[in-house]
């Protein structure tokens, strides 16, 4: 069996992007990191439990997913190897013997079947070619009566940051972020998720809409120079014409000027909060 069959992702995720989440794991959580609590709550995970952390990136999901399973075991599975590296180097920090991470495309990775008692995710599920296939894939992994505790990016109607990305219409083109198409927003409406989990052999599938603040940086330039290396606006920008660099990053520093906040700069996200269990028999 091929190690990844989404080539497209597994290159970027071992390329710039990777490296990018890796090397500045620490501000990514800053813009995710309030979406913690609430993954964590629906997953309610006891201390004996086996978990699963879908796209574990840098892995501080798969962390504290650990602190909680106390005697249990966590796996990190991530196409990255650079974020693995990285998780591996800040798990071992901390001196957290039950977390494992593992390189693997989760759509097609031979976990071991039924032996997760849960199975979470902090934004990395939405990069799959096949969602119906990968999320069998998981589900065949969890015991009967299982669990998945997942978030997903909502509307981006919905995601203040996605309006960043406004700004930079007079440089380069950009993207539409077409809910539903592979990537990003791919499982943003919750009737296609729905379907997909139930396809993929889940019941008592729900969603739940979770908003939460996103913190991009210290100032409005600091927030600026993060994302103009991220990879989304990194794809756009290598569009645009490079003598045209400076003007875009200032543009982009006045249009997160607004959301200075005496914490840092704090754009709005949306997320789907999945949850749904593996059938009992
Ligand atoms: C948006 S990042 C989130 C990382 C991490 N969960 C976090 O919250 O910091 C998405 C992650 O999903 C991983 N990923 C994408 N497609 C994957 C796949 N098919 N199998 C496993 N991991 C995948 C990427 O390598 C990346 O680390």
């Amino acid at each position: 069996m091929r190690a990844s069959v989404n080539d497209q992702q597994d290159q970027a995720w071992n390329g710039d992007e990777g490296r990018h989440w890796a090397d500045h794991h620490e501000r990514w959580n800053a813009v995710n990191g309030e979406f913690n609590e609430p993954l964590l709550r629906a997953a309610a995970i006891a201390s004996g439990d086996h978990v699963l952390d879908i796209g574990c990136g840098a892995g501080q999901t798969t962390r504290l997913a650990a602190r909680h399973a106390g005697e249990g075991q966590v796996v990190g599975l991530d196409l990255s190897q650079a974020e693995l590296d990285r998780a591996r180097e800040l798990a071992a920090a901390e001196q957290l013997a039950n977390v494992r991470f593992v390189r693997g495309d989760a759509q097609v990775h031979p976990l071991p079947s039924g032996v997760f008692d849960a199975a979470i995710s902090r934004f990395g599920i939405m990069f799959f070619a096949d969602p119906v296939a990968a999320f069998a894939n998981v589900g065949r992994s969890l015991r009967p009566g299982g669990r998945v505790a997942l978030l997903c990016k909502a509307d981006p109607r919905r995601c203040e940051w996605v309006r960043v990305f406004d700004v930079l219409r007079p440089f380069c083109p950009v993207p539409d972020f077409t809910i539903g198409e592979p990537g990003m927003f791919s499982l943003a409406d919750p009737v296609t998720i729905r379907r997909v989990f139930g396809d993929a052999g889940f019941e008592q599938v729900e969603t739940t809409l979770v908003e939460a603040p996103m913190t991009f940086g210290r100032d409005a330039d600091d927030a600026a120079g993060f994302l103009l290396g991220s990879g989304p606006v990194r794809f756009v920008m290598e569009q645009a014409d490079p003598a045209a660099a400076e003007r875009v990053r200032d543009a982009l520093s006045e249009a997160l000027r607004p959301y200075e906040q005496p914490d840092g700069v704090r754009l709005n996200g949306a997320a789907w909060l999945i949850t749904a269990v593996r059938p009992s028999s």
